[in-house]
């Protein structure tokens, strides 16, 4: 197999940051520096972490102190659950394990606070247990050298990146493994213009290949709401309404409505009774508005319908190419009988 570890550690080798919390193995620290980091910045996360190592050298000390002083601490950092959490973590650590920290993924990863991510750094760093970190930086670098289209803010896309970043974690030197790639990311393999000449995975990366670079990461974010504007004739002739069954294609297959004039945008009644769509609909049937009523704005998971209920009663049945094809003329009594979509059920239950 084509190992990317070894490639990463002999960067990580030359490029690597010198940072306090790599100088160490004791997983106390470790921990803080996570925590700390997941607040802020390398430098200013630096900072804190050297003023919280100074006032609480080890676990003990920092579960003997009071909560006011952990977030006197911690201010500046904001979020201050963490700050709780920390604290909290710290006592569980003296209660639960006798103030020694515990040393397998699952004991760390119960501690307050405690995620996949920081019990999988904690654990690498200070163990070399072979657990793989899958943080923005490790998810931004393997989209691209997969030139994964995945999205990574998916379940099905969370597990396919934690699968790849278990099997390409060096299994022997997994903390420093871990290090590297975030380190990669962060330096060299950045969000914005990354610097793929020069990157020595450049002849290996699929997305330098293909051009994607960058394309990737894929984030399905928050998808854009539509706005609709559904115009619906409410049309009886005597004890018959015409009801019209929706197709494929679209939102609410097969349930019934009544004849719809969409809009790009919303109209009066005026120019809708003028348009072609409505000719369509009525033909020379003669007919009377006896009424128009806006309904509430109607929320789907990616559109927002705005309907407006126009009331019309004709002398006799529409006859046409349109009424004959796509509408029905059913008992006014038996419009129970038919699926509508909620909108227009709320609508029906109102007369
Ligand atoms: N951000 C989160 N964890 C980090 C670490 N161990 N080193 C540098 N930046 C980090
Ligand atoms: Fe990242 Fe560019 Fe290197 Fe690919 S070639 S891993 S995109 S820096």
């Amino acid at each position: 197999m084509n190992r990317i570890a070894p490639i990463l550690l002999e960067w990580y080798a030359l490029n690597g940051r010198d940072l306090p919390w790599r100088r160490t193995r004791d997983p106390y620290l470790i921990w803080l520096s996570e925590v700390i980091l997941q607040q802020t910045r390398v430098a200013q996360g630096t900072e804190y972490y050297l003023r919280f190592t100074e006032r609480f050298p080890d676990v003990r000390s920092l579960a003997a102190a009071a909560e006011d002083e952990v977030l006197k601490l911690w201010q500046g950092l904001g979020y201050y659950s963490r700050a709780r959490n920390l604290h909290a973590a710290a006592r569980q650590v003296v209660e639960r394990f006798g103030g020694l920290f515990p040393a397998t993924f699952e004991e760390v990863r119960s501690l307050r606070g405690v995620g996949d991510y920081t019990a999988a750094a904690v654990c690498s760093a200070a163990f070399d247990t072979p657990c793989a970190v899958v943080d923005g930086n490790v998810y931004r670098v393997l989209a691209r050298l997969f030139d994964l289209a995945e999205p990574t803010d998916t379940a099905a896309g969370k597990r396919l990146f934690a699968r790849l970043a278990r099997q390409e974690l060096d299994p022997v030197r997994p903390g420093l493994y871990n290090q590297a790639i975030m380190d990669f990311g962060a330096l060299q393999c950045t969000p914005q213009s990354p610097r793929c000449e020069g990157c020595p995975l450049s002849e290996r990366c699929l997305a330098a290949a293909a051009g994607t670079v960058a394309e990737r990461p894929v984030k399905r974010g928050r998808a854009k709401i539509r706005d609709r504007w559904f115009n619906y004739l409410h049309i009886t002739c005597g004890e018959r309404t015409l009801l019209h069954r929706r197709e494929a294609g679209d939102i609410w297959q097969g349930l019934y409505e009544f004849p719809l004039i969409e809009t790009p945008a919303a109209v009066d009644f005026l120019p809708l009774c003028d348009s072609e769509e409505f000719r369509r609909l009525l033909g020379d049937t003669p007919w009377h508005l006896r009424g128009s009523l806006a309904l509430p704005r109607h929320q789907l998971s990616h559109q927002s319908l705005h309907a407006v209920v126009h009331r019309i009663e004709t002398e006799r049945l529409p006859a046409g190419s349109a009424f004959d094809r796509e509408l029905k003329a059913v008992p006014s009594a038996s419009l129970g009988d038919y699926a509508v979509p909620r909108l227009l059920e709320r609508y029906l239950e109102s007369l």
